[in-house]
């Protein structure tokens, strides 16, 4: 099998964790903490980074092993990335910057360069999108250079591209898969209410009102507290728990609060109030305390190697159990259990047309 050509859009958090993780599990042939230790007949060391970009001047210039540690990013380093020999190259700015990270980040003076042109000279084949929630114009823009360059695209961020027909057909038209939008963490917040919600289905308990509140200290945290950015994420996230219930409840999930010495952790608090039999009232209070970045790293590295799969194939367009199996919101809300059929069917080469 070959190698997976990968190009990085914003080297925040989740970048990192995913740098790190690559190389972590490639060199110290470690497994704990994978969902797959192969998945679609790839390993985590056929993962290759062939480019990045960014548009924080602390970033751009350097190596990409270098650029993940410097700030604002503030997911630790768990493992010494050797030089990787990819620069982070200057991309377009457009509405990456919300206003309140604003005085965070610090925009490089270099002119941006012509990322389609840089995207085909690395010879990526697939291009994660991670710029900041809230990045509507970057994320479609980065969308386009990706289309130009011939790549595949996973857009992690919650900007309508996967679910949007018009993208979806024009990367089916170009024969190059898309998957989206919001990624799932590996074990974050929305799987685990999702879980929980579908257990509770099952045995037979009407869910009657929950919600899923968090508090981070990533700049991502401070950034969805912008009103039309958390709004919107709050939205995606309530739509993908919603889909896990077979009737309508008050459902409300998002992020509450940013608390800068949380550094890259979360806290997520749960509530599920419901009946079962007889009426009898049940009332589940749980919390949780995660870890961002190396959440949305973890289901990015089996994300990726689906892509792959999919190009290898010669799919283009919408990759729908891919979609279902890591975003929060697929074009086609789901449960778990489905996602789980669909990502097995998908990998074992046995989905009907
Ligand atoms: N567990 C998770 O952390 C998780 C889960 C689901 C989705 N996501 C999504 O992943 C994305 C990244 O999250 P993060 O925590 O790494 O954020 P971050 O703020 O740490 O990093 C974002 C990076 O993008 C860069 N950037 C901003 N505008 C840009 C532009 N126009 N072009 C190129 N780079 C640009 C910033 O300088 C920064 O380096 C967000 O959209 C978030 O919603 C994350």
């Amino acid at each position: 099998m070959g190698k997976i050509r990968v190009a990085v859009v914003g080297v925040g958090n989740c970048c990192s964790a995913l740098v790190q993780g690559v190389y972590a599990y490639k060199n110290l042939g470690e497994t704990v903490g994978l969902m797959h230790e192969v998945f679609g007949g790839y390993t985590l060391a056929d993962i290759e980074f062939v480019a990045a970009f960014d548009i924080d001047a602390r970033k751009v210039g350097r190596d990409l092993s270098e650029a993940i540690f410097v700030e604002p990013n503030c997911y630790d380093k768990v493992y010494d990335v050797p030089k990787i020999g990819v620069t982070v190259r200057m991309g377009e700015v457009k509405d990456g910057v919300g206003e309140y990270i604003s005085e965070h980040v610090r925009i490089s003076e270099e002119k941006p360069v012509d990322v389609a042109e840089e995207l085909k000279e690395a010879g990526a084949e697939i291009v994660v999108n991670l710029v900041p929630t809230g990045g509507v114009e970057a994320s479609r823009w980065y969308a386009e250079q990706s289309l130009e360059a011939g790549c595949a695209f996973i857009n992690a961020t919650p900007t309508e591209i996967a679910v949007s027909g018009e993208w979806a057909s024009r990367f089916q038209l170009a024969s190059l898969p898309l998957v989206g939008d919001d990624l799932m963490d590996q074990a974050g917040a929305t799987v685990l209410h999702k879980a929980l919600l579908e257990f509770l289905v099952k045995r037979g308990v009407r869910v009657e009102e929950t919600y899923q509140l968090d508090i981070g200290g990533g700049l991502e945290a401070l950034n969805t507290l912008q009103k039309d950015r958390g709004d919107f994420k709050r939205r995606v996230k309530t739509v993908a728990v919603k889909a896990s219930l077979p009737y309508d409840a008050p459902v409300v999930a998002g992020t509450t609060d940013y608390v800068s010495f949380m550094r890259n952790s979360r806290a997520s608090y749960f509530w599920v109030k419901g009946s079962y039999f007889n009426g009898a009232p049940i009332k589940i209070d749980i919390f949780l305390n995660t870890v961002d970045a190396p959440n949305a790293a973890g289901i990015l590295v089996d994300v990726i190697r689906g892509v792959k799969v999919a190009m290898d194939r010669g799919m283009g367009g919408v990759i729908t159990p891919l979609c279902a199996y890591g975003f929060k919101r697929p074009p086609t809300p789901v449960k778990l259990a489905d996602a789980e059929r669909l990502i097995a069917e998908f990998l074992e080469n046995r989905l009907k047309p």
